[in-house]
């Protein structure tokens, strides 16, 4: 008998009693090898000396001070670090707890930016379909999962939604991805006219999607062109790397690899690695400084943003990345767990497409990979494949709906950036154990 409110009551959940590196260990003593992070969270794994004396310190000298009343040592020295790593352009970073947090200051400061300067009949947001910015009512009106919106539509800010970038699905045969660009392209311009582009604030999107659609990362030249078409019409650009940022994809940032700077990018899970509930909303100069020459004033603010125990965590988090070299080793082991991916599953009967960038990988699965059919969603397969996982010791992140919020599963990947070899190897036995579908559920 519990008093908890789970995410799903109905469900038995094993008690996590501690980390040890890739490992959480349940209170039975099972070892769950963390190939997700949980949700893109834990890249350090999970007992980080380093991170957790920081955050020891902190508490000790101190935990919090209102930033209505102070600024911190360790808020001020995590701006910096992330300033001081991001494109010239930026200039400003306002700490929150999470990720939908980050998305609602984003939206809010978007739609502040043009009322001081002077345009303040600007007041649409346009997403993509089947993404994903978090749960609260702002994040979820501009998240295009239809399953996760539908109940609450009625709570939600008008928004609208263009296709995602989505090769496997999205790119018709024998179409370049110059021309698959172009389509997308045309359809956001469509949207833009038929709002009247004057009445849009921002343009959001995952650089790498994450969640809700399995690691799909952007055909070449797509945000290119994207950051062009907002530019000719004043629309902002938002990128959100709640997920795929802070090293994942390998960089810092994931939009170094698309060539664009973005307005802002939201980032949180890898910003405190799980040892901290904290999120970021990096902001550029020119809109913070429209702000700061208009009212002063950002008119949003919570209780625990700046807190100082999250920073200084997040700081910590920043010094392993960069100073003991673990956001170098990304990319390295993630061409070591895609050549395995690809040896495992590239020709698995129900492995539609393996896809990724990083330590950021997504395995769409399909009941017939000659027509793409995905699984009957009654079938709830990735539910199944979550469980079968963690009875085999291995925690990855299935999710139904890839394709329109309800048909489509895929499995997503996230390991921690401190796996050796002999771990990336486990990972992909484990999970092709728990990806072996018996035949009479598909008959
Ligand atoms: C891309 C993206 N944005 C926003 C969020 C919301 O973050 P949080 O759950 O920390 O509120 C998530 C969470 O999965 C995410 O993947």
């Amino acid at each position: 008998m519990t008093h908890v409110f789970h995410r799903d009551p109905r469900l038995n959940y094993p008690v996590a009693v501690r980390g040890e590196g890739a490992y959480l260990i349940d209170r039975d003593g099972k070892r769950y090898l963390d190939a997700s992070g949980g949700a893109a969270v834990s890249c350090l794994g999970h007992s980080d000396a380093k991170v957790v004396q920081a955050v020891q310190r902190q508490l000790e000298k101190l935990p919090f001070a209102h930033t209505s009343f102070f600024t911190n040592e360790p808020m001020e020295a995590l701006a910096d670090a992330l300033i001081a790593r991001a494109p010239k352009s930026f200039d400003k970073v306002y700490f929150v707890s999470g990720g939908s947090e980050a998305m609602e200051a984003a939206l809010k400061l978007a739609r502040q930016y043009f009322v001081e300067k002077g345009e303040p009949q600007r007041g649409h947001v346009v997403g993509r379909r089947q993404s994903y910015h978090g749960n609260t009512l702002g994040a979820l009106a501009v998240g295009g999962n239809a399953w996760r919106r539908k109940q609450f539509e009625p709570l939600l800010i008008k928004t609208s939604h263009v296709s995602p970038c989505y090769a496997y699905r999205g790119k018709q045969p024998g179409e370049s991805d110059a021309a698959y660009c172009d389509r997308l392209i045309q359809e956001l311009e469509g949207e833009f006219l038929r709002l009247n582009p004057k009445s849009v604030i921002a343009f959001v999107a995952e650089t790498v999607a994450g969640a809700t659609i399995g690691a799909v990362p952007p055909v070449p030249g797509y945000f290119k062109r994207v950051r062009e078409l907002c530019d000719r019409h004043g629309v902002l650009l938002i990128l959100d790397e709640v997920m795929c940022g802070m090293g994942r994809s390998g960089t810092l940032w994931a939009f170094e690899q698309e060539g664009v700077v973005p307005d802002m990018v939201a980032v949180a899970k890898g910003l405190g690695a799980g040892y901290q509930p904290i999120g970021a909303l990096v902001v550029s100069r020119q809109i913070a400084d429209t702000i700061q020459r208009g009212t002063g004033f950002f008119q949003h603010g919570h209780t625990y943003i700046g807190h100082a125990a999250a920073c200084a965590g997040a700081l910590a988090v920043q010094k392993r990345l960069h100073e003991d070299g673990l956001l170098s080793k990304v990319t390295p082991l993630g061409n070591g767990l895609e050549k395995r991916l690809r040896n495992a599953f590239a020709n698995h009967p129900h492995v539609g497409d393996i896809r990724g960038r990083g330590l950021f990988w997504g395995i769409e699965l399909v009941e017939d990979r000659a027509t793409k059919k995905p699984f009957d969603p009654k079938l709830r397969m990735h539910a199944r494949i979550k469980r079968t996982a963690m009875e085999a010791g291995l925690m990855c992140y299935p999710m139904g709906g890839a394709i329109d919020g309800v048909q489509g599963d895929h499995v997503l990947l996230a390991p921690p950036f401190i796996l050796d070899e002999t771990q990336l190897d486990e990972l992909v036995d484990k999970l092709a154990k728990a990806i072996t579908i018996p035949e009479e559920i598909t008959t």
